[in-house]
C-alpha cells in the first residue's frame, strides 16, 4: 500500500478548489486513521467524528481507531466559528427523534452533544467512549470492507497462485 490507488493525498492544513470554492483540509482521524473533514466557508463537512448533538460521535474502536485521537480532532472542530455549519456523514436518529437530520452548528454541539459538549475533558470522554464502544458489535463486512477501501475500492492483487484473497487475521479479533 502506497496510496498510488488515490488520485490525491492530502496533508492535514492542504487546500484545493472545487470550480472557484477554495476547501481546506483538515486531518480528523479517530474513528479511522484517515478520516478529514473539509472546511468551505462556513460550513464543514465533518465526516465520522461528532454525529447529531443527540447521538453523540463516532465509535472509534475500529483498526487504527483512537479515541484520544478522536477527542483532539473534535476539539479542532469545535474551535471553527461556532456559526459554522456542520454536515454530517451518517445519521442514526436518536431517542425519542424519528427524523433524520444531516446538519447542526458547533455552537449547538459545544452546548449539548451528549458524548463531548459542556465542556468534557479528555479523560472523561476517552473513559466514556472505551466503555461504550466495548458494547458494540464488529459490522459484519468490517474485515473485507477495510482490505477494500483502503485500496480506493480496489481488490487485493492477486497472489502466487493468480486468485486474490480478502485475508481474515483470526488472532487479531
Ligand atoms: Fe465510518
Amino acid at each position: 500500500m502506497d496510496g498510488s490507488q488515490f488520485d490525491r493525498l492530502f496533508d492535514d492544513g492542504v487546500h484545493f478548489k472545487i470550480g472557484n470554492m477554495d476547501v481546506e483540509v483538515m486531518h480528523t482521524p479517530g474513528h479511522t486513521p484517515a478520516c478529514v473533514t473539509y472546511v468551505m466557508g462556513n460550513s464543514a463537512f465533518i465526516g465520522d467524528t461528532l454525529f447529531m448533538p443527540d447521538f453523540g460521535t463516532a465509535r472509534a474502536d475500529f483498526p487504527g481507531g483512537s479515541a484520544t485521537d478522536l477527542y483532539h480532532s473534535i476539539q479542532k472542530i469545535l474551535a471553527l466559528p461556532d456559526e459554522t455549519t456542520l454536515y454530517l456523514c451518517h445519521d442514526y436518529k436518536a431517542p425519542g427523534r424519528d427524523e433524520f437530520c444531516w446538519q447542526t452548528t458547533v455552537a449547538e454541539q459545544k452546548a449539548s452533544n451528549v458524548h463531548v459538549g459542556g465542556g468534557k475533558t479528555e479523560e472523561e470522554f476517552v473513559s466514556f467512549k472505551t466503555a461504550r464502544d466495548a458494547q458494540l458489535s464488529m459490522p459484519k463486512l468490517i474485515i473485507p470492507s477495510i482490505q477494500v477501501n483502503m485500496r480506493a475500492g480496489q481488490l487485493p492483487p492477486a497472489e502466487e497462485d493468480g486468485e486474490v484473497y480478502l485475508k481474515v487475521p483470526i488472532n487479531r479479533l
